[in-house]
């Protein structure tokens, strides 16, 4: 459905994305995943044709966007980062705004906005004015507007950022209902869960490069050699005398819960028992982690996903 190819942007002398190809396959959702300043604004900006590359190949559903860009947006979808609709419209004229813009008319284009607004839950505010929307309604506003001309490839830039959870529960399960019937999805956030809730294959991005892609087994496969041990204890743990035992590279303490990463699989967990023994630490639950996505990033990157 896409596919991007050796894609190189440059802002000036800022190199904002550099040398970054994937396909995505008609049916998925697609993730691009990484920190802020990644350069995942970028590459959907430069694949919907806002901004112009500096080299580099996109195709959409087989057409080249140097030759068919017209033609090949018709094809797609967009909800942008920042918020695009107009406050002192409407939900509804907003949305058929938007719908008129990619040829829908009439009696057609009123039915598909009403049902549109309908997906979204925003029915029953059709006849408000956007300036008197909560943040999370805009938010899903601006999905609807993307989604009304029922586009193959649905291209959405971080559509949860500083939201409620209820509007990002609402937008997940939207999301997941629009590809269960057939639309495809490109999906950029900076939330690992998100990612790893969404996307059937995912590419982590950080500063303008694709660091890893696949599917979430394959990049967890990436470091294998480390394993994740949580423990909740009773009382305040000794994370130094912890921090000593062999092979445990980092400890994350929230609350009563400590979370360590270790480095091959010798004998510390004995000897982590033994520490928490020594100061008297009940040890209230335990468990063995897989790792995840943000474990991926700091091993490949050095980096946290967040800020
Ligand atoms: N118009 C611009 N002019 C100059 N530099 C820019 C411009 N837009 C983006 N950049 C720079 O390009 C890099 C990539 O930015 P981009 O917006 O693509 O990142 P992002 O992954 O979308 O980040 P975020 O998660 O914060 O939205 C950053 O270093 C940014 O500062
Ligand atoms: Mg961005």
């Amino acid at each position: 459905m896409l596919e991007v190819k050796k894609l190189v942007k440059r802002y000036g002398s800022k190199l904002a994305v550099s040398d970054v190809s994937f396909k995505v396959e008609k049916g998925e959702i697609y993730g691009l995943l990484g920190p802020n300043g990644a350069g995942k604004s970028t590459t959907i900006n430069v694949i919907t044709g806002l901004i112009q590359k500096d080299s580099g190949q996109v195709t959409i559903g087989g057409l080249d966007l140097d030759k068919e860009l017209t033609k090949a947006k018709y094809l797609l979808g967009i909800v942008p980062q920042e918020l695009a609709i107009y406050n002192d419209l409407s939900a509804l004229a907003n949305v058929k705004f938007f719908g008129s813009l990619y040829g829908l008319s009439g009696r057609k284009l009123n039915e598909r906005a009403l049902e549109t607004l309908d997906f979204v839950g925003l029915l029953d505010k059709a006849k408000d004015k956007v300036k008197t929307f909560s943040g999370g309604m805009k938010r899903r506003l601006n999905i609807a507007c993307g989604l009304v001309h029922r586009p193959k490839l649905l291209i959405l830039d971080e559509p949860t950022v500083g939201i409620d959870p209820q509007s990002r529960n609402h937008i997940m399960e939207a999301i997941l209902q629009l590809n269960r019937e057939g639309t495809t999805i490109l999906y950029t956030t900076h939330y690992m869960e998100e990612a790893e809730q969404l996307c059937s294959r995912i590419a982590i991005m950080d500063a303008g490069q694709i660091v890893a892609q696949g599917n979430l087994s394959e990049l967890r496969g990436l470091i294998e050699e480390n394993w994740y041990i949580a423990i909740k204890v009773k009382g305040m743990p000794d994370v130094d005398k912890l921090s000593r035992v062999s092979g445990v590279e980092k400890i994350d303490l929230n609350g009563n819960a400590l979370r360590f990463t270790c480095r091959g699989k010798h004998a510390q967990l004995r000897d982590m028992l033994e520490v928490l023994g020594q100061t008297h630490n009940e040890v209230l639950d335990l468990s063995i982690e897989e790792p995840n996505l943000e474990d991926v990033f700091l091993t490949l990157t050095g980096k946290r996903l967040r800020d």
